[in-house]
């Protein structure tokens, strides 16, 4: 889609990436686009109106502007528009704009626009997969004309790591040149879709391209995957704990891997180095225990669940409330195992789901795998033995070999942990094909 003599309305909401608005709208005037701003009051804390105004070259729509100047700018703003795009958007936003409530000049001109809506949330993690927002975004790619931006897993301005941020100002722009969008040409009123052919969440920033998820011809379409990843904490005193060394590398792979397999990815990740793609939802935790409680909650919802995440066998029996002092003498500490999340989750595992496990062996391979796989009753247990030089922890080749029951191990074999999550994805496929019969 040209950009080019387009006009654009840009609604500003709350949010802390509303300084990224900027940028997005300096790029769109780049495309040859016209820009027109709406700001909430809270927008107007983060960035000062006049800032827009200059930018745009045009008084901003804000709820106390000009309003006996300009009396119906909540009709005109809108009805100028060739696109609507809400950036950041809300959560608060979203819920008014889902409920139809129109209190500020972003939510009235949401509601009285006739033209292509685009939306993209920002928000902090847990605000963001929060059933409230998440029903909300539902319920606004129901609307006609109406489009959800995805909001990438990554760091967030709160410190915390994990879906909720905007897409950059170029990936919108791409989106939006990428031509899904039913743009009027320049100055011609959209034509709104017919009813109940309602566009879906475009939900990717390169439109033109099916994203993976929604193509019915990939495997995972419509199947749900949760991986564990990273390692656990487990706390000593409020400032100690016992770890290990996995840097979440594989399971960034196997979350890749499935989404380009067309899976819908949860993840329920450790403290970990390595970052998500875009696309996966990401839980996180700490300790084995938080870890066991987030999977077990969310095992009904999945097809498919494979545990890369290195957990702790033990923990302390008790995490001292207070720093421990040193008092140079010997110090004893009191471990108790922690749950078995993988035996669990085989136990409760419902019929044609699918569950593989992960064994890391630094010796006697074959033997200790066979045992843990029968042990914990899993379709396949990825075996992996960090021995060789550059390999293992924190690099990205493995010796690796993917045992299921009543069949001979295969050797071990060096390969990427790309190649490893693939075997993995194949496995996984397979099975649930078998069983759907
Ligand atoms: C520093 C700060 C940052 C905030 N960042 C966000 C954010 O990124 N996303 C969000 O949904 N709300 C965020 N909020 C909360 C919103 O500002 C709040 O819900 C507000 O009522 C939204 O108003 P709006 O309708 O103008 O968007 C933040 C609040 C503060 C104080």
């Amino acid at each position: 889609m040209d950009l080019n003599g387009k006009k654009i309305l840009l609604g500003i909401t709350g949010g802390i990436a509303a300084y990224k608005s900027c940028e997005l709208l300096r790029l769109l005037q780049k495309k040859g686009a016209q820009v027109r701003v709406a700001m909430t009051e809270e927008a107007t804390r983060f960035v000062a109106p006049l800032t827009f105004a200059s930018l745009s070259k045009c008084p901003v729509y804000l709820k106390d502007g000009a309003v006996e100047a300009r009396p119906f700018q909540h009709i005109d703003f809108p009805r100028w528009a060739d696109l609507y795009l809400v950036v950041p958007c809300t959560a608060n936003a979203i819920g008014k704009f889902a409920y139809g409530l129109a209190d500020d000049p972003v939510s009235l001109c949401f509601m009285s626009c006739t033209c292509p809506r685009l939306l993209a949330p920002a928000m902090n993690v847990a605000m963001y997969n929060s059933p409230a927002v998440q029903r909300n975004l539902e319920t606004l790619r129901s609307f006609e004309n109406t489009y959800v931006l995805e909001s990438p897993a990554g760091e967030l301005a709160c410190g915390e790591v994990g879906s909720g941020r905007l897409l950059e100002p170029a990936d919108i722009v791409s989106f939006i040149e990428g031509g899904s969008l039913p743009l009027a040409s320049a100055s011609a009123p959209a034509t709104p879709s017919p009813r109940g052919a309602a566009p879906k969440t475009p939900a990717a920033p390169l439109a033109s391209e099916a994203l993976p998820e929604q193509d019915p011809s990939l495997p995972g379409h419509g199947r749900r995957v949760l991986i564990t990843a990273g390692r656990t904490e487990e706390a000593i005193d409020p400032v100690r704990y016992i770890s290990n060394r996995s840097s979440g590398k594989t399971a960034v792979a196997l979350a890749s891997v499935f989404l380009a397999n067309g899976y819908s990815v949860e993840v329920v990740a450790g403290p970990m180095e390595a970052e998500f793609p875009g696309g996966a939802t990401v839980h996180r935790v700490r300790s084995a225990c938080d870890m066991h409680q987030a999977v077990m909650e969310r095992l009904s919802q999945v097809q498919a669940l494979v545990h890369c995440a290195a957990v702790a066998d033990y923990r302390p029996k008790v995490a001292a409330a207070e720093k421990i002092k040193d008092s140079r003498s010997q110090l004893v500490l009191e471990l108790v195992p922690n749950p078995n999340i993988l035996r669990d989750s085989v136990a409760a595992k419902m019929p044609g789901q699918v569950v593989v496990g992960f064994a890391l062996e630094t010796d006697h391979f074959e033997k200790h795998a066979l045992e843990k796989l029968e042990k914990s009753g899993a379709d396949a247990l990825l075996l992996n033995a960090p021995v060789a030089k550059d390999s293992g922890f924190g690099f990205d080749c493995v010796n690796y070999t993917l045992v299921t029951p009543n069949s001979q191990v295969p050797e071990l074999r060096m390969g990427s942990k790309v190649e490893l999550s693939e075997a993995i994805v194949d496995f996984v496929n397979r099975k649930l094909e078998e069983s759907r019969g």
